[in-house]
């Protein structure tokens, strides 16, 4: 693991107020595609890990019963919020929660999570798929930065100080070994790509 959560919640504080202000086209494609693939029914709660400035859970609000966002930083979080009230958001709730300890109370049909992931070491994405997992959800939908073939620290998408990207294989396997079955794949770019996951059976069950 190259830094512990509350590093990376320190980390993004510093960086909260601007955050929103350089998005490559990459993650916008990104976005667009969770946003996409997530399609909740109007009724559903989805929780967004690493929500961040809300950039997922905002967009889906709209179309779910209830979203909870969940980040380790308070900056950014408070950037959520903030947008969720001029936006006059109301089925929303954004707070302190990690992938491994998301902090949800009651049931939850859709999980999200768009670059973020790649901020726990490998071991810790296991870990991490395994506690979505657990939470019984019928679909989640994970846009991240992660390799479709050789690393290569010298493309714009990750620091090797601070991230640690997987392979498309190694969450291919995660996810499947936590009984998901993977039923999309969207590469965005080499480096770049996002995974849909569903329920074959279990708790989200269709
Ligand atoms: C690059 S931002 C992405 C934010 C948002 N999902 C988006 O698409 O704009 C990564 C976010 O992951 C959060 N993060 C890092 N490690 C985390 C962890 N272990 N649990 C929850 N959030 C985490 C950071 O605080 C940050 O807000």
């Amino acid at each position: 693991m190259t830094k512990t959560p509350d590093d990376h919640g320190e980390r993004f504080d510093e960086i909260a107020a601007e955050y929103d202000e350089d998005q490559s086209p990459e993650y916008r494609a990104c976005v667009e595609l969770v946003v996409e693939h997530a399609d909740p029914d109007g009724e559903e709660t989805l929780l967004d890990l690493g929500a961040g400035t809300g950039a997922i859970a905002l967009a889906l609000a709209e179309d779910a019963g209830r979203v909870l966002g969940r980040d380790v930083s308070e900056g950014m979080l408070e950037q959520a919020r903030e947008k969720a009230t001029e936006r006059e958001i109301t089925n929303i709730d954004f707070r302190e929660g990690r992938f491994r300890e998301p902090n949800v109370d009651g049931e939850v049909h859709i999980v999200t999570s768009n670059f973020a992931m790649h901020h726990l070491s490998d071991e810790e994405k296991r870990e991490a798929i395994d506690v979505i997992a657990g939470l019984g959800p019928r679909k989640f939908v994970l846009g991240d930065v992660m390799f479709f073939g050789e690393p290569d620290p010298g493309e714009p998408f990750y620091s090797p100080e601070v991230d640690d990207p997987a392979t498309v294989g190694l969450l291919a396997d995660a996810l499947t070994d936590a009984e998901f079955a993977l039923t999309a794949v969207e590469p965005v770019h080499e480096q770049v790509g996002v995974l849909v996951a569903e329920r074959s059976h279990g708790d989200g069950a269709q």
